[in-house]
């Protein structure tokens, strides 16, 4: 038995959990500081620092208390190295370092991004990640910083298919939202806004899907592009303001379901070609983006039987430590910890092997 601290500040969410055996989340306490970077129309790394480090304490005190346990009784401790705003990232590995070392107990950095996924695996005593009938496991981790597919094997070998080649699919939503006045962050306001519009009323590009006319370059098959959706959406309404530049009311659903739509059916399409083409056993949707609705009723309408389709609980999808605490058992496990000297990361670095596999 296990039980690992989790610590999370790669953006603008002050988190910290407490997980036993890689699983069992005894508390999961998130501090968002939206409304603070609301005001700025996007997260400003050096202030979400400043709010890391007075959230830090009291956050770690919530999930040490809903655990019911003190840091005597924590094995080790995770805390997210990377990717993320270095600011932000500096603060967290910083604490966790210096809980670490004041009270005797062996500390690890993790990958953010592997975090995602491994998210999608929290509250299941019987993981179905220790079943060999999952794989290969086809992730897709898309949040306001990633839009990845990543392929899985049954031993942890890790392949990178794609990733974005400019904006991330949460990023669309951010920057379109903002365009349209409606606010930060832009992913759950689009879709509430989209809510009863018409989502094929207009038509944005759907960058790199090999549509359009325009042939697919093969290094392009499991990338993805988004900011082209974006200055469309730019010309759109520039074409539809009324005298004051702004978007008419009575066009504002149907724009924004119809931007949202162009975002849902690209991701969806990728995926499932990516499935198809190296035949997943488990499609995994991870990151903030995968609260979206649209999204979610999509993937499992469109998943094929014989496909097992995991999408992260909502609570897991967007920033969290749990999913910090739970891969850092596998850590644990191994007694692989990180030297006092680790420095946080700001790029996704390649992976090529998974920690919880092998
Ligand atoms: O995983 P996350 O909390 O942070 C990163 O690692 O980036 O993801 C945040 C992103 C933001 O872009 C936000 O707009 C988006 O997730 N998001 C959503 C929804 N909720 C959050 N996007 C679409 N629909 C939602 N309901
Ligand atoms: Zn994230």
């Amino acid at each position: 038995m296990a039980l690992i601290l989790g610590i999370e500040t790669s953006c603008d969410e002050t988190a910290a959990a407490v997980v036993r055996d890689g699983y069992e989340v005894l508390s999961s306490s998130v501090a968002s500081q939206i409304a603070k970077h609301a005001a700025h129309g996007g997260v400003v790394p050096e202030l979400a620092a400043r709010e890391h480090l007075t959230a830090l304490t009291p956050v770690l005190d919530g999930a040490l208390s809903e655990a019911n346990v003190t840091l005597g009784d924590i094995d080790a401790i995770a805390v997210t190295q990377g990717p993320g705003l270095i600011p932000a990232l500096l603060v967290g590995l910083s604490f966790a370092k210096g809980l670490a070392l004041g009270h005797g107990i062996p500390y690890v950095g993790v990958n953010h991004f592997i975090g995602h996924i491994y998210g999608a695996f929290l509250d299941e005593a019987n993981s179905a990640l220790a079943d060999p009938a999952s794989y290969p496991l086809l992730a897709l981790v898309v949040s306001g910083g990633h839009t990845s597919l990543m392929l899985i094997d049954s031993r942890g070998k890790a392949t990178a298919l794609g990733g974005t080649i400019d904006d991330a699919a949460g990023e669309a939503l951010d920057k379109g939202a903002k365009l349209l006045g409606l606010g930060y962050p832009g992913g759950p306001v689009m879709q509430r806004t989209a809510e009863g519009g018409d989502p094929h009323r207009f038509e944005f590009p759907r960058p790199l899907t090999g549509g359009a006319g325009k042939p697919l370059a093969p290094e392009n098959r499991w990338n993805f592009s988004f900011s082209g959706i974006k200055t469309a959406l730019l010309y759109h309404v520039k074409h539809h303001a009324g005298e004051d530049g702004a978007l008419p009311a009575e066009l504002l659903k149907d724009t924004v379901a119809s931007y949202q739509e162009a975002v849902v059916d690209v991701l969806t399409r990728k995926t499932l070609a990516a499935a198809k083409e190296f035949g997943a056993k488990t499609i995994v949707v991870a990151g903030g983006v995968a609260c979206n609705s649209v999204l979610r009723e999509r993937f499992e309408a469109l998943t094929p039987s014989g496909v097992r389709l995991r999408l992260a609980a909502r609570k897991y999808c967007t920033d969290n430590a749990a999913m910090i605490g739970g891969l850092g058992f596998h850590y644990w496990k191994k007694g692989n910890f990180s030297s006092p000297d680790i420095d946080s990361y700001a790029r996704l670095p390649q992976i090529t092997q998974v920690p919880f596999l092998d």
